[in-house]
């Protein structure tokens, strides 16, 4: 895993957008894997701003998200299809007929999932996913207990993914307890991974994630399986991790070029 360690959450997504940004610049046809949650918007807005200054453009990208909520309508406003119009897809040139989600309101979630993993290998395969973590080592929806290597299907939500996605539904309105979510076996087929988790209250999960044992009960240790894999933090997500001082001798405050 090459770990980065930032100073500030802004220079940490500024590192992850430059990344997504180089991938589509040396391969207009790129396929990215994308997320949500409240970690990605920096990302997102550096996404537009490099496409406003004309740095890049989408137009020929492929886009597949990690999941969406099961019974949301890609129109619901608290639907993941939602938010990546509002983030990223309605303020750049990606084509609409090549972004995909999951979709949460099929008749048949099941099949749904099978589709949605079939359409990912049809079109080759991810080349660069990004990942945020849950507090819990979740990794798109895969709950702690998920096989590593499982692929697209339906997850029940555990009570703490309800509880810190709660924030995002209206007053009154609770989030659904089911989605579907790209599988860790899934996952760990794309060609490159980069995971940004920023602030305090994700030190610990990054901790178990890049040193702890590789287990199902926190599904992000599966990247260290994964050949490809840059984990971006903030000085605050580091903070846990025993081995700090060697990540920063290798890359130091971040930077690339010393390694
Ligand atoms: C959601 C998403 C994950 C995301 C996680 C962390 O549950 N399904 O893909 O990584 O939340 O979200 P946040 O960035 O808000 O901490």
């Amino acid at each position: 895993m090459k770990i980065l360690i930032f100073n500030t959450p802004e220079e940490a997504a500024a590192r992850v957008a430059a990344q997504i940004t180089t991938t589509v610049q040396q391969n207009p046809e790129a396929r990215l894997g994308l997320a949500t949650g409240g970690t990605m918007p920096p990302v997102y807005c550096h996404l537009v701003q490099a496409h406003e200054r004309g740095e890049v453009s989408f137009a020929r990208a492929v886009s597949f998200n990690l999941d969406e909520y099961v019974g949301l309508a890609p129109t619901h406003p608290c639907s993941y299809h939602s938010f990546m119009q509002a983030e990223l897809f309605g303020q750049t040139d990606f084509a609409p007929q090549n972004t995909h989600l999951p979709h949460g309101d099929a008749p048949d979630p099941t099949a749904e999932s099978l589709r949605y993993e079939a359409l990912i290998a049809d079109q080759g395969g991810v080349d660069l996913q990004l990942l945020g973590i849950g507090p819990n080592g979740h990794i798109g929806f895969n709950e702690p207990s998920s096989s590593l290597a499982s692929r697209t299907r339906v997850k029940t939500l555990t009570q703490a993914t309800l509880q810190a996605n709660r924030p995002y539904f209206d007053h009154g309105e609770k989030p659904p307890q089911y989605a579907i979510t790209m599988g860790i076996g899934t996952i760990l087929e794309a060609r490159a991974v980069v995971l940004l988790a920023t602030g305090a209250g994700k030190a610990q999960v990054v901790a178990e994630m890049i040193e702890g044992p590789l287990s199902a009960a926190c599904p992000a240790s599966s990247l260290q399986m994964h050949p490809q894999v840059t984990v971006v933090l903030d000085q605050a997500a580091a903070a846990a991790l025993k081995h700090r001082a060697y990540y920063h001798t290798v890359h130091p405050e971040g930077r690339e070029d010393a390694a």
